[in-house]
């Protein structure tokens, strides 16, 4: 019976995995031998000394790193069991599955609307078409799920640089939301906030937990134990520890795990 229910979850609730993937940027090896599989609907952090390969690993799962031209990659990532890196697959259709959030928000220098449709618009030719309050709801729903909407609602014809660095971060959230991806990936996507607009945007990811499967880099400990409800710890371009994120911060199985979670380095 539960082997039903998991296979139609797909890959038994795994969102993404990662089999022997190695990458390197020239001669230089990134990542090492990486095996993981993250699990459906949950929040994971990525935790690592600067260096240790996170940005790679999640730039390695929407096929970001690829645009160079000197990068190599070896092993698999299947993305809810379609493995993404095979020769048949359509980029945009990995890309439409799976959200990036970066490090300072980057929205588009035109209105906040314009921001939340961009994606919606740019995946589907015949969404242009579509009917101006069926857009304007598209807009308030995204703009609700990231609880931006209260605040913006009266300036959606304003340009999004304007806005407050928290809400454009909440709006580069809020346009991924139409085009409904199954996966969002943040690389340290509270950096450029202060404590109140990392405390929201927490509360944020949060509210989205269950419906989407999230995987966040972060470097502040207290944010990825808060924060996220599995955790992976990587040194080195390797994968030293994946585990439940409570208990790894309590009884990490790995030296070199406790030895980072302590700031001995990094
Ligand atoms: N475009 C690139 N070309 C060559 N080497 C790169 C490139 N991007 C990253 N690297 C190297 O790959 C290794 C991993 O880098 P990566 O950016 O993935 O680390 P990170 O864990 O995200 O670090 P940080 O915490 O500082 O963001 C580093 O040694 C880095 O210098
Ligand atoms: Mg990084």
């Amino acid at each position: 019976m539960n082997e039903i229910a998991d296979d139609q979850n797909g890959q038994n609730g795994l969102a993404i995995r990662t089999r022997a993937l190695n990458l390197w940027y020239g001669d230089f090896q990134a990542l090492y031998d990486i095996n993981l599989e993250i699990k459906k609907g949950l929040i994971t952090s990525l935790i690592g000394p600067s260096g240790c390969g996170k940005t790679t690993y999640l730039r390695s799962i929407n096929r970001i790193n690829e645009r160079l031209g000197y990068v190599r990659t070896e092993g698999t990532i299947a993305v809810l069991d379609h493995d993404i890196y095979d020769q048949g697959v359509e980029l945009a259709q990995v890309r439409k599955q799976i959200g990036m959030v970066f490090q300072r928000p980057n929205p588009l220098p035109i209105s906040v609307r314009d921001n939340v449709l961009f994606g919606f618009e740019l995946h589907a030719e015949g969404r242009k078409r579509m009917h101006r309050s069926e857009k304007d709801e598209i807009v308030e729903q995204a703009l609700r799920q990231v609880l931006l909407w209260d605040s913006v609602k009266d300036r959606l014809n304003k340009k999004a640089t304007g806005l407050s660095l928290e809400e454009q971060q909440k709006l580069c959230i809020a346009r991924l939301l139409p085009v409904k991806p199954q996966v969002l990936l943040m690389d340290e996507p509270c950096s450029a906030l202060d404590p109140k607009g990392t405390k929201a945007v927490e509360e944020l990811l949060w509210e989205l937990r269950g419906e989407y499967t999230i995987v966040i880099v972060t470097h502040n400990m207290a944010q990825a134990r808060r924060a996220s409800e599995e955790c992976i710890f990587m040194l080195m371009g390797e994968v030293i520890e994946h585990a439940d994120t409570a208990e790894m911060f309590v009884t990490p199985a790995k030296k070199e795990t406790a030895n980072y979670i302590e700031g001995r380095y990094g």
